[in-house]
């Protein structure tokens, strides 16, 4: 199939270039044109293992191609896809700013029957609510014969960053909203080549269902951290009760690992849209207040562990590994590990960092003082303490014995679990994770 995708951001190149792979052609447009000219030269512009060396399949078998003039592609299209991005606004709101933008362009610009696919993700009502832009702007130009012609789905994406085009051709589901057979059929049509649950649902519950998803396992990671936090004062470790309670089938495994709590560009912002989305129907949804507050909590805990054991961090040096939100990743949106290096530096410490992809990004918005390194163990060298804040798995194979003998004292703060199964002790370390009670205790 021709497809158009509106929007070159993390959605819109990794799925763009995932329908790519599964043999439609697609034609990527956004307004930056500094993003199109990097990405017609092969260039991701951000890291996502993978995404490059299909970026760069994609373009030599000319299943895409990016520009920044809609008009250029936008006849002959059969599906017109938008993965703008919709913002927080300061009230929590999405800011729907860029998806009425490129609505209004497709409206001013299409002359043909089309179906319009909304990936990004929206406030309910919001689907129906770019139709009718399209439709007024047709109508605008005297297009009334075109007006039924056009169809709206919502087809939101759940792929995560780090292993975002694994989620692409295996998804747990992909959740159609809809309101007609062509519409089902047509993007059942676009996904042909993905063995997966093709849900099909009404527009608004397709809108809720992306939002709930991320609610649920924000809520997920903020109850396992208040267990950790349980722990913490009366013993027993996280991890274990993590594994006991995901073995009953009805909980799942996954999204129990505790430690300073949830950040990127989706959970703090879904969470919040969702939490907005119930006040302004007259409806207090207090879990989700709780979700954000023990989010927030599980970093001021933290940071406040490393000073009741360190003390004053006042002219200390303190080495630091990983800045990004997660792993396999150079996104440092709602970073936690930001967060808590931002305090350090606030309480007067001298932090050394390292992040294998994030320095970058994190080098924009971390005070000047901070001194980024090119290995792990620069970052901790003389240091009085380490901090671990984002599980990169390349920490776990760093000499730790050279570690040790790097450090001025063999401290170790661990704000993701990610090294409390080395025993660490063993070698000398004081080791201190979340919801670990014994560890803590040394
Ligand atoms: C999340 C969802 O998992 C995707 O399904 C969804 O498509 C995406 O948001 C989106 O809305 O676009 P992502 O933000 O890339 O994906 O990353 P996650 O793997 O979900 O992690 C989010 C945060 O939760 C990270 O800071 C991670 O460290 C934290 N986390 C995750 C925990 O603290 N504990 C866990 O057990 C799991």
């Amino acid at each position: 199939m021709n497809i158009v995708m509106i929007g070159t951001g993390y959605v819109g190149l990794t799925s763009g270039l995932g329908f790519a792979g599964l043999g439609n052609r697609v034609a990527c447009v956004d307004t930056d044109s500094t993003k199109i000219a990097k990405l017609d030269l092969g260039q991701t512009p951000f890291f996502e293992p993978g995404l490059e060396e299909q970026l760069k399949a994609m373009q030599e078998s000319g299943q895409i191609v990016f520009t920044t003039e809609l008009e250029s592609v936008i006849d002959g299209a059969q599906v017109l896809m938008i993965a703008v991005q919709t913002p927080p606004k300061t009230n929590g709101q999405a800011d729907l700013t860029y998806l009425d933008s490129a609505a209004e362009q497709i409206g001013r610009l299409l002359n043909h029957e089309s179906l319009i696919v909304v990936k990004s993700t929206v406030p309910v009502g919001t689907n129906r609510h770019i139709l009718k832009i399209i439709r007024d702007e047709l109508t605008k130009r005297g297009k009334d014969d075109l007006v039924s012609l056009i169809r709206v789905a919502s087809v939101p994406e759940f792929l995560r960053e780090g292993s975002a085009l694994q989620d692409f051709l295996a998804p747990d589901r992909v959740v159609i909203g809809a309101d007609d057979e062509i519409t089902f059929r047509t993007v059942e049509q676009m996904h042909e080549g993905i063995k997966s649950i093709f849900l099909r649902t009404s527009i608004e519950s397709a809108e809720l269902i992306k939002v709930a998803s991320n609610a649920f396992l924000a809520t997920k990671i903020s109850f396992i951290n208040e267990i950790a936090n349980i722990v913490e004062r009366t013993g027993a470790d996280v991890r274990e009760i993590a594994r006991g309670v995901g073995l009953d089938k009805r909980i799942g495994p996954l999204f129990l690992r505790s430690g300073i709590g949830f950040g990127g560009s989706c959970f703090p912002k879904d969470v919040a849209a969702l939490k907005s989305y119930a006040g302004i129907n007259g409806y207090d949804f207090r879990l989700l207040n709780a979700v954000i507050e023990v989010n927030n909590r599980q970093r001021e805990l933290f940071f406040k562990k490393i000073v009741s054991i360190l003390g004053t961090l006042k002219g200390r040096k303190i080495g630091v590994w990983g800045l990004s939100f997660k792993p396999d990743t150079d996104d440092i949106r709602e970073s936690a590990a930001i967060d808590i290096v931002q305090r350090l530096v606030g309480a007067g410490a001298d932090v050394s960092v390292f992040d294998p992809k994030a320095m970058q990004n994190a080098a924009r918005v971390l005070p000047n003082s901070v001194v980024y390194t090119t290995t792990p163990i620069d970052a901790a060298s003389g240091a009085e303490a380490l901090i671990v804040l984002t599980e990169w798995p390349e920490f776990r194979g760093v000499s730790f014995e050279t570690l040790k003998s790097s450090m001025i004292e063999p401290i170790i703060f661990d704000g993701r679990n990610a090294l409390a199964d080395l025993d660490l002790e063993r070698i000398g370390f004081s080791y201190f994770g979340v919801g670990l009670c014994d560890s803590h205790k040394s």
